[in-house]
């Protein structure tokens, strides 16, 4: 581990944009922060000030990375030097608790041991099954040319597939309600990151009070998923029953709350994504008919038979399109840490506890990076082309040891929804619709997805 302390030679002030201390956020600077476009206000932050700057508020920076070198220092080679931001910490606090996505240290390095078993190849395998059967009950309960919000339908999907392969529970009779409280929490999640400022803090009580309520139910629901694993003592191998059965080096069991944190850490990291991934994959293939094609040419020898995780190693081009769709829109937006003491960064001192966004979005349309990088191009993720690009430069699912747990679970997940949907449906973007990313947590497209539903 190579510990930098800060140099008399550390350069000055970062260069950057400066916000007035009193707004404490970016967005907050607009009335009523309608439309404000955070990810344009990025890209055209890091094309005026570089992939190494600092949003200043005030007199307190936020330093924005999209060098990929720079990602590789923080996330991987100096990763012991810093922490999960507090910014995240505070804003998903209130349910996710100390779960494996906030959780440091020793402690973190043994939940993530524990869970770790449950995302191994071969057990992730034997979710595809679960997988293709979830997405083919969604799939019979649609109608051939209506019109659906296929984001919501996404989420709901991916919500009954995460419960059913880690929990062994079904949750579909509650998703849309469950659908309901996560944007509530989302939003709360999305205010606290964009507002330190407690007088607006103030103004949002509503919501807050709102939050606060549908923190409170889900809370009820994940205990009541947990009091139902007690009931039946066989081990049915899920993730939860061996997080139940864990013991630490005393013999003690995980305690109720952590065991609730990494519930609710996973039941949100686990589906929200994932759906947001496939969301933005049936947009594009939507709007680039020659990928379709593609696609449906690689299903054909298939004959329609439902799909199994062993058709996948087949079926690459749908690997290419889930990954493009993921560089264009990174689900989870970026990635946020602080260093545990002060340090020095290309040169620049960086004070213990300051904020480092690395912003996902802003390296993934970077043109020095991805030639044309607004274009929708799955060959940039064939075998020979993935190979060229520069390392680090394509980050979804973040890096070194805080790397996603669900990586595969959520390649695999996704390639297999995309397919067994494409083999019953062509869906149509609805018309006159405006489809527009938004930043809330995760990169969702704002105000849904319709599109209509033309059968095969
Ligand atoms: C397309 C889908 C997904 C994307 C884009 C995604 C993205 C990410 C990213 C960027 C991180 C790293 C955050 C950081 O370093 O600060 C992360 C962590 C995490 N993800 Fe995912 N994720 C996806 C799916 C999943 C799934 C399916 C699961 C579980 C079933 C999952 C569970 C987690 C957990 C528990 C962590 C925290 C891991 C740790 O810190 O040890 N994710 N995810």
């Amino acid at each position: 581990m190579s510990t930098t302390t800060i140099s008399a030679i550390s350069k000055p002030r970062l260069p950057g944009p400066t916000i007035p201390a009193w707004t404490q956020s970016i967005t907050n600077l607009l009335p009523w922060r309608v439309d404000f476009d955070s990810l344009g206000f990025m890209l055209k932050e890091a094309r005026q000030f570089g992939n190494f700057y600092a949003i200043w508020v005030g007199d307190k920076p936020i330093y924005v990375v999209s060098d990929p070198q720079l990602v590789r220092e923080i996330l991987v080679e100096r990763a012991a030097e810093f922490h999960k931001a507090d910014l995240v910490k505070h804003a998903v606090g209130s349910f996710a608790g100390n779960g494996l996505f906030t959780n440091e240290g020793d402690f973190w390095r043994r939940q993530r041991k524990l869970a770790q078993p449950a995302f191994h190849h071969g057990r992730i395998e034997a979710y595809g099954t679960i997988m293709v059967q979830q997405t083919q009950e969604m799939i019979a309960s649609w109608q051939a040319g209506e019109m659906r919000d296929i984001a919501h339908e996404m989420t709901k999907l991916t919500l009954g597939i995460v419960n059913k392969t880690l929990f062994n529970v079904d949750v579909r009779a509650q998703a849309e309600h469950i659908g309901e409280l996560m944007t509530v929490l989302l939003t709360g999640a999305n205010d606290r990151i964009n507002s330190y400022n407690p007088v607006w803090n103030r103004f949002f009580q509503q919501n807050q009070r709102r939050e606060a309520a549908a923190t409170q139910e889900l809370f009820a629901l994940i205990e009541a998923i947990i009091a139902d694993h007690r009931q039946h003592t066989e081990d049915t191998g899920d993730l939860l029953s061996m997080l139940m059965a864990a013991r630490d080096e005393e013999g003690n069991p995980m305690s109720e709350q952590q065991l609730r944190d990494e519930i609710i850490t996973l039941f949100i990291a686990g589906h929200e994504t994932t759906a947001n991934a496939l969301a933005w994959a049936f947009y594009l293939v939507a709007k680039h008919p020659a990928v379709a094609q593609r696609l449906m040419d690689e299903l054909a020898p298939l004959n329609g038979k439902a799909l199994a995780v062993r058709d996948l190693a087949a079926l690459s081009y749908s690997e290419w399109v889930i990954k493009e769709a993921m560089r264009l829109y990174p689900p989870a937006g970026g990635v946020t840490r602080q260093p545990i003491h002060d340090i020095e960064l290309a040169g620049y001192a960086i004070a213990k506890g300051s904020t480092i966004a690395i912003s996902t979005y802003v390296m993934h349309h970077d043109p020095k990076l991805y030639v044309d990088p607004e274009r929708f191009d799955p060959e940039r993720f064939s075998p020979e082309n993935e190979a060229k690009l520069p390392k680090y430069a394509y980050l979804p699912f973040g890096a070194g040891p805080r790397v996603c747990i669900g990586n595969s679970f959520a390649m695999m997940e996704a390639r297999l929804i995309l397919l067994t949907v494409l083999q019953h449906y062509q869906l149509l973007l609805a018309a006159g619709q405006t489809v527009r990313a938004e930043q809330l947590f995760t990169l969702r497209p704002k105000g849904g997805l319709r599109m209509t539903l033309k059968k095969r």
